[in-house]
């Protein structure tokens, strides 16, 4: 029975993988108070009392904007946190499982990703989740970095993705407006998790791009969802959308505008296609109801 040791328990990956914990891997999902990535001591005394063949870090500061604001925070859980914890890890021979970012980019490529592009992260978060992925890459060939975008999902208390964010909106009859030059791939988390123990259990290691099936902009993305959630009746009709540029936000921080990740590399490992964000939205909204 193999023992895996899940960090930030609380949040939506977490919950996927725990959804689907399959028979032949005993859990333990610990979170923040009880495996707290800026507590290096805690870390080794969790490591050493559970004794876990591997290590899945679902733990971040994800907060893109506050990341500007908190700095040495945000740096300590999304880069030095995972750093030590890498190196505990590899000292113990535990296989760390770790999550970066498309903010990685800078946008400029104009077409998909590869794993073998080199980084420029725009903005504090970005250089943050960067260096994380590095040092986690850099400690051991065994553990495995999955690069992914734009997660979404269901979660029993948490309402933060831009799914919730979008239907919100709509229930109350605010205006929406979405970018039409911000584009990625949507990622349904249940499939990111079920990639994850794909790859543990195929013993990969090194740096995958996890993501569903195809690019869309964030005011597709947002009239889909409008579309799909009043198709599903979760909202009398799908209100109209005002398609923006990034630019009318007025934000002083900088994001790239062209992030979509190639995920072929991960689906030749794991043999089978990605699945669709499309088919992972309607799972979810059908769990909304
Ligand atoms: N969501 C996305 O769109 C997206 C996009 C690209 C990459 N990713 C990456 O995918 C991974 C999983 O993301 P997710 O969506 O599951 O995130 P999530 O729902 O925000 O969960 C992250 C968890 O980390 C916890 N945490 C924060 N600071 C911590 C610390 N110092 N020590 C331990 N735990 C701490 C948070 O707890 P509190 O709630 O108590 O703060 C939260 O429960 C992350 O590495 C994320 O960066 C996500």
């Amino acid at each position: 029975m193999e023992k895996i040791l899940v960090t930030g328990g609380d949040g939506l990956l977490a919950h996927q993988l725990k959804t689907i914990a399959p028979a032949g891997f005993e859990f333990s999902f610990l979170g923040r108070a009880e495996f707290d990535l800026t507590q290096k001591e805690l870390m080794a005394r969790r490591l050493a009392e559970l004794r876990p063949q591997a290590v899945i870090n679902t733990a971040a500061y994800n907060l893109v904007d506050r990341c500007e604001i908190e700095r040495d925070l945000s740096w300590a859980v999304n880069a030095t946190g995972p750093e030590t914890l890498a190196s505990l890890c590899a000292e113990k021979n535990i296989r760390l499982v770790h999550y970066g970012t498309d903010y990685v980019f800078d946008g400029a490529k104009k077409s998909p990703y590869s794993e073998a592009d080199a980084p420029h992260p725009l903005n504090h978060y970005a250089a943050g989740k960067s260096a994380g992925e590095q040092a986690v890459l850099r400690a051991s060939p065994e553990h495995l970095v999955l690069r992914t975008s734009w997660v979404f999902g269901w979660h029993p208390t948490q309402t933060k993705s831009f799914v919730h964010t979008i239907l919100r909106a709509a229930r109350e009859g605010r205006a929406l407006k979405s970018t039409t030059d911000q584009i990625s791939v949507p990622t349904f988390a249940p499939d990111l998790a079920q990639w994850t123990l794909e790859l543990l259990q195929g013993n990969a290691g090194g740096l995958f791009h996890a993501v569903n099936d195809e690019g869309v902009s964030r005011f597709d993305w947002a009239k889909i969802i409008l579309e799909e959630a009043a198709g599903a009746g979760l909202i009398p009709a799908a209100p109209p959308v005002e398609p923006v540029l990034s630019s009318f936000f007025n934000a002083t921080m900088r994001r790239p505008d062209y992030t979509v990740l190639d995920n072929g590399k991960l689906v030749k490992s794991v043999g089978h296609p990605a699945g669709s964000w499309r088919s992972g939205l309607k799972k979810m909204l059908a769990q909304m109801k």
